[in-house]
């Protein structure tokens, strides 16, 4: 037992390191491809966001979310934007990110810690094609700019098996991704299967999942260049 000033002790340590981990964020020392939870301002200038904006797309997510208590799992949280703000509006329910750059889930853990949400949980872990099969069912799934990092690391094949055996764990999934048609990224050259659209492909992989449901929540801006990455809901009945 720590007793209360051991407690105390452990909360000023804490908070201490959580200031530096989010100073160091701040400076973009540790990326910062989101935004800062409850810190970074919508109104300062677009550096302040980090890399990409999520605001927009959370804004159309948040109405699709269940009503009652769920679990989440968001894969590739990174700074846990989406993680977090789902734990703010679903206080009763778990949610986990999965973020294999350590220093990325120890930042989404401080802003969790200064927003006071201990429903909103980070693993510092990679999902890859064998871990992936030791996941329980989620009623929320968050899969976004992540799979076709997948394809890079591990090949079309592997990755597609991964992407499928993830779908199969929710019941409703928010998945967008790197596109065929981004035709100057790295990437891009690697995601010939999804030619010749990839809105076709991603219909197609949904629909093979078992979701009967598709909706598609917009078009959204990446730090990359002028294509916009189109950004699905699916659902399964339950
Ligand atoms: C481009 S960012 C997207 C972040 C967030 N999903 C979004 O859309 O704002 C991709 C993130 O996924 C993480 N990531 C990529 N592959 C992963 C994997 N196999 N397991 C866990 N995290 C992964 C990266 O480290 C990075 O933080």
């Amino acid at each position: 037992m720590l007793g209360r000033i051991g407690q105390k002790l452990f909360v000023a340590l804490r908070n201490l390191l959580d200031g530096g981990l989010i100073f160091a964020a701040k400076r973009q020392i540790i990326r910062r491809y989101q935004p800062l939870f409850q810190i970074s301002k919508s109104t300062e200038p677009t550096a302040d966001l980090g890399d990409r904006a999520c605001a927009d797309r959370w804004q159309v997510m948040a109405s699709g979310l269940p009503k009652s208590s769920y679990s989440l799992l968001d894969v590739g949280s990174q700074l846990g934007f989406f993680t977090l703000s789902a734990a703010r509006e679903n206080p009763s329910g778990l949610c986990l990110g999965l973020e294999r750059v350590w220093t990325y889930a120890a930042v989404a853990e401080a802003l969790r810690n200064r927003a006071k949400l201990p429903n909103a949980q980070f693993a510092g872990l990679e999902l890859n094609p064998k871990s992936v099969r030791g996941l329980p069912q989620f009623d929320v799934i968050i899969c976004m700019s992540v799979f076709h990092h997948w394809v890079l690391d591990w090949g079309a094949e592997a990755a597609i098996t991964q992407l499928r055996e993830l779908f199969a764990r929710g019941r409703i999934v928010y998945f967008e991704t790197g596109q065929c048609e981004e035709v100057d990224q790295n990437f891009a050259a690697q995601l010939g299967f999804m030619k010749p659209e990839s809105e076709l492909w991603i219909r197609s992989e949904l629909l093979r999942a078992g979701f009967q449901k598709i909706t598609v929540l917009g078009d959204f801006p990446t730090h990359l260049g002028p294509h916009k990455r189109r950004l699905y809901r699916a659902e399964r009945e339950a």
